[in-house]
C-alpha cells in the first residue's frame, strides 16, 4: 500500500491523467477550422478528474499496467468531456459556463461544439483499443464502454432527463434517470480497468455495485450542490435545476433528506468493496471525496 496521502495521490493522478489527454488529443489544426481547439479546450485544463481518479484507483485494485490505467482514464475523460459540450448546448440545458469559464458553443459557436463531441467519441474508443491488453480484454471494455455511453447509459439517460422537464418523478424513475444518465459512466471508470485485465466476475461484480452506489451518490450531491452552492464555487451556474424545473432528489426529498441519502449510498459503495481482497483503499479513498465534495 502506497505512503501518499489520498490528496497527494489525487493530485499526482490528475497532473498525470493532463498529461495523457494531451498526448492523445489533436493538434495541428488542418482544415477543420478550429475543431481541434475546441476538442483541447473542454477536455484539457479543468475538471475535477473524478471518473480518471476511479480508472486509476480501479486500476490499482486489479493490478492493471499504468499503460492500461492511463488508457481507461483518458478514455472515460472524453466521453464525459464530450457529455459536458453536448449537455450545455442551447438545444438541451443551455449553459453559459462550464469549469469556470465560457461553455463550449459560447467560446466556438454551435456547430463547432456539437463536431467536437462528435469527434471525442470515436477518439475515446481509439484511445481504449489502443491498450497494452489482451484482444478479449480490449473487446470487453470497449463493448461496456458503448453500452455506457450510449442508448441504454448516458445518451439514453440525457434523452430521459429531457423528456421529464416540468413534470414529477417517482423516485424510481429518478434513480433510474440518474443511473443511466450519470452513474453508467462511472460504472465505465471503475469496471474499465478489471475488464482489460480480465478480472474474475466476483470483482467485476462488486466493482459494478460499488460503482453503482457512488454514481448515484455523486448525482445526488450534483443535485444538492446546484440547490445550495454558487456559480463561482461550482464553476457552472448554480440553481439551474429549479429555474429549468428539472425533477431532481432536492426536488423530490429536500434538501437534508438528499444530503443523508448520498451518504447512505456512499456507505453501500463501500461495502461492496470492503471485503474483496486486491488493494481497494483508494477506491474507497474516491468514494468519501466523492461524497464530500463542494464543487
Ligand atoms: C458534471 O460532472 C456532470 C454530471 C454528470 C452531473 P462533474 O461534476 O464530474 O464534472 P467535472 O468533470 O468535474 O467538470
Ligand atoms: C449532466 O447532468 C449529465 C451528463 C452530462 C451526462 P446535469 O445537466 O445535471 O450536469 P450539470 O449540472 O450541467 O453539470
Ligand atoms: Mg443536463
Ligand atoms: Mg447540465
Ligand atoms: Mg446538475
Amino acid at each position: 500500500m502506497s505512503a501518499l496521502s489520498f490528496d497527494a495521490w489525487a493530485a499526482l493522478h490528475r497532473t498525470r491523467t493532463e498529461a495523457v489527454l494531451e498526448r492523445f488529443l489533436p493538434k495541428d489544426e488542418l482544415a477543420s477550422g478550429r475543431m481541434f481547439e475546441s476538442m483541447r479546450y473542454s477536455v484539457l485544463g479543468g475538471g475535477k478528474r473524478l471518473r480518471a481518479l476511479l480508472a486509476y484507483a480501479s486500476a490499482e485494485a486489479v493490478g492493471a499496467s499504468a499503460d492500461v490505467a492511463d488508457h481507461a482514464a483518458a478514455s472515460v475523460e472524453m466521453i464525459h468531456a464530450y457529455s459536458l459540450i453536448h449537455d450545455d448546448m442551447p438545444c438541451m440545458d443551455n449553459d453559459d459556463m462550464r469549469r469556470g469559464k465560457p461553455t463550449n458553443h459560447v467560446a466556438f459557436g454551435d456547430a463547432t461544439a456539437m463536431l467536437a463531441g462528435d469527434a471525442l467519441q470515436p477518439l475515446a474508443f481509439r484511445v481504449l483499443l489502443d491498450t497494452d491488453a489482451s484482444a478479449a480484454g480490449i473487446v470487453a471494455a470497449s463493448r461496456m464502454l458503448a453500452d455506457a455511453s450510449g442508448a441504454r447509459g448516458m445518451a439514453g439517460g440525457q434523452a430521459i432527463d429531457l423528456a421529464n422537464v416540468g413534470k414529477p418523478m417517482t423516485q424510481a424513475a429518478l434513480e433510474e434517470m440518474h443511473a443511466l444518465k450519470t452513474g453508467a459512466m462511472f460504472e465505465a471508470a471503475v469496471v474499465l480497468p478489471a475488464l482489460l485485465v480480465e478480472s474474475d466476475d466476483e470483482r467485476v461484480d462488486a466493482l459494478t455495485k460499488f460503482a453503482a452506489n457512488i454514481g448515484l451518490a455523486f448525482q445526488v450531491v450534483d443535485d444538492v450542490l446546484d440547490a445550495t452552492a454558487d456559480s463561482a464555487t461550482l464553476g457552472k451556474t448554480a440553481g439551474k435545476d429549479a429555474a429549468a424545473d428539472k425533477p431532481t432528489f432536492v426536488s423530490l426529498m429536500g434538501i437534508e433528506a438528499a444530503d443523508a441519502y448520498a451518504r447512505v449510498l456512499t456507505r453501500q459503495a463501500i461495502a461492496a468493496v470492503e471485503t474483496l481482497g486486491g488493494n481497494n483503499a483508494r477506491l474507497i479513498d474516491v468514494a468519501f471525496a466523492m461524497a464530500e465534495r463542494k464543487s
